[in-house]
């Protein structure tokens, strides 16, 4: 196997390997690398859903997504698509999946199934390299914080989604979500400390209100976006990429208006978060 960082600071490709039929010590090695990088990107991948589900399991459990489509008689599959006719697309701004569960998701694993002509990118940014460069102030003011994180003004009925052309494609609307973890998580396997909050779904510091909240949350995203510490993924036929929620944020580029985009998405679970 073969690891070219993809960015300074986030991402790397892997080539040499099939994932379909990789051995233990390879699986080793690439949990390390996707650990430590964030996301790991994989070329001329052959995935049938079942060898997709399989590899999934290869990690420990598959959650299976509470709100997407899923792939019919293929339930750990979750369907992110946009058709040619939709304005709105999955996951089309900075987020961390699953952090509005008490045990959220480890990560990801998405499959390219059909793709615009151009576009669709996705891109990542590095939160442990977004709380190294934080200056020393900032660290002794998050220090100890927890913040509380819902998805429920996205997913619920009235809700973000709902009010755009995705909101049909949503199951899942009457669920109710909230978790309160660490701002600064240690990585579960690395000990590397993590930046945890996002602007999709953290909603405030515990102990404050949203109000009170807000103007360090901005200054905590604005900090986690600047820097080297991002990589972008144009997909290819065969592309596989596998992401870490806790160490990334990610973000699904909305810029191919007209055309269809199916990707197949298995979620992988994850452990509780400490600091
Ligand atoms: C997502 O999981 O947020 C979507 C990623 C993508 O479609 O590139």
């Amino acid at each position: 196997m073969e690891l070219t960082p993809m960015a300074p600071k986030c991402g790397v490709e892997i080539s040499g390997v099939s994932l379909a039929n990789c051995s233990d010590a390879e699986m080793d090695s690439i949990k390390q690398a996707i650990y430590n990088h964030g996301v790991a990107v994989f070329r001329d991948q052959e995935f049938s859903p079942e060898e997709h589900i399989r590899f999934g399991k290869r990690w420990g459990g598959i959650d299976i997504n509470n709100y997407f489509p899923l792939q019919k008689d293929f339930h750990e599959i979750a369907v992110v698509k946009k058709e040619a006719d939709q304005q709105t697309n999955i996951g089309g701004d900075w987020h961390t999946d699953h952090s509005y569960d008490q045990i959220p998701a480890m990560g990801s694993v998405l499959v390219a199934r059909e793709l615009p002509p151009s576009g669709g990118d996705t891109m990542w940014a590095h939160m442990g390299a977004a709380y190294d460069a934080l200056p020393a102030e900032v660290k002794a003011e998050i220090e100890g914080l927890e913040a509380f994180h819902t998805a429920d003004h996205i997913y619920k009925a009235d809700g973000l989604y709902a009010q755009t052309d995705m909101g049909k494609n949503l199951r899942g609307q009457d669920l109710k979500t909230g978790a309160v973890h660490p701002v600064v998580i240690r990585h579960p396997h690395t000990g590397r400390k993590l930046l945890y909050v996002n602007k999709a779904f953290t909603i405030h510091f515990v102990g404050q209100t949203r109000e009170q909240s807000l103007p360090l949350l901005q200054r905590l995203y604005d900090a986690a976006l600047t820097g080297d510490n991002q990589c972008r993924l144009q997909w290819q036929p065969g592309t596989i990429a596998i992401w870490d929620n806790r160490t990334t944020w990610h973000n699904a580029l909305n810029d191919y208006q007209g055309h269809r985009r199916e990707m197949h998405r298995i979620t992988l679970s994850g452990e509780a978060l400490a600091a």
